[in-house]
């Protein structure tokens, strides 16, 4: 996994989880949820220096809490080094329409001066990344050099969560913009439907 990979896979985990440490966020306990339809593509320009070039997630629907089985690759031409922006759009579709939301507590649409400093809080520097990254010797802290990075088909296990009280049933699409120095590295669209009980 590249940098831009690496940090929109965390900041998706983190709006659509919610981590267990954000204890200010008002949380729905939810016994179960599934994530239907899930789907990705670049959104950057054709020449844009970091892109993802697969990303195979099964099963569909994705139950939380349960097993995912998941494989990336992807490529960065240039180094990704702090401060790394990242622009996060988050859209539901209501009644038809794509409706952005907002920003509430960092998460939704909300743009971080720092992708880098956010990987380090939930990834403290200095201890092993989290597996399947360290089985793999894939890096989990900036910088990122420039290179090619992929992540064999692995196994996580997703545990049960509590969602911020308005990530309710709906369909998402979710935009995360990889920048630095006012230049555009990468952008990543990712789609999919959450439905709980
Ligand atoms: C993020 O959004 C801000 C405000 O619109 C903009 O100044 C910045 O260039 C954007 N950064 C990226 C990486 O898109």
């Amino acid at each position: 996994m590249d940098g831009c990979v690496t940090l929109t896979v965390v900041l998706l985990v983190a709006a659509v989880l919610s981590p267990a440490n954000c204890g200010l966020f008002r949380l729905k306990r939810v016994n179960k949820a599934q994530i239907l339809g899930f789907d990705w593509k670049n959104c950057g320009q054709p020449d844009a220096p970091a892109v993802l070039k697969s990303l195979n997630v099964s099963p569909d629907p994705i139950t939380i809490p349960g097993d995912l089985t998941a494989s990336a690759s992807g490529s960065t031409s240039v180094e990704l080094a702090a401060p790394l922006a990242v622009n996060v759009t988050l859209e539901k579709e209501v009644a038809g329409f794509w409706v952005k939301i907002p920003c509430v507590e960092e998460l939704g649409s909300c743009h971080y001066q720092d992708g880098c400093d956010i990987l380090n809080q939930l990834i403290p520097p200095g201890q092993d990344c989290p597996e399947p990254l360290h089985t793999y010797g894939l890096p989990c802290h900036c910088p990122f050099k420039a290179g090619s990075y992929s992540l064999p088909q692995s196994d996580f296990y997703l545990p049960y969560v509590d969602l911020p009280y308005w990530l309710t049933n709906g369909n998402y699409r979710v935009q995360g913009v990889l920048g630095s120095g006012g230049k555009e590295l990468g952008c990543l669209k990712v789609a999919l439907s959450i439905h709980s009980d």
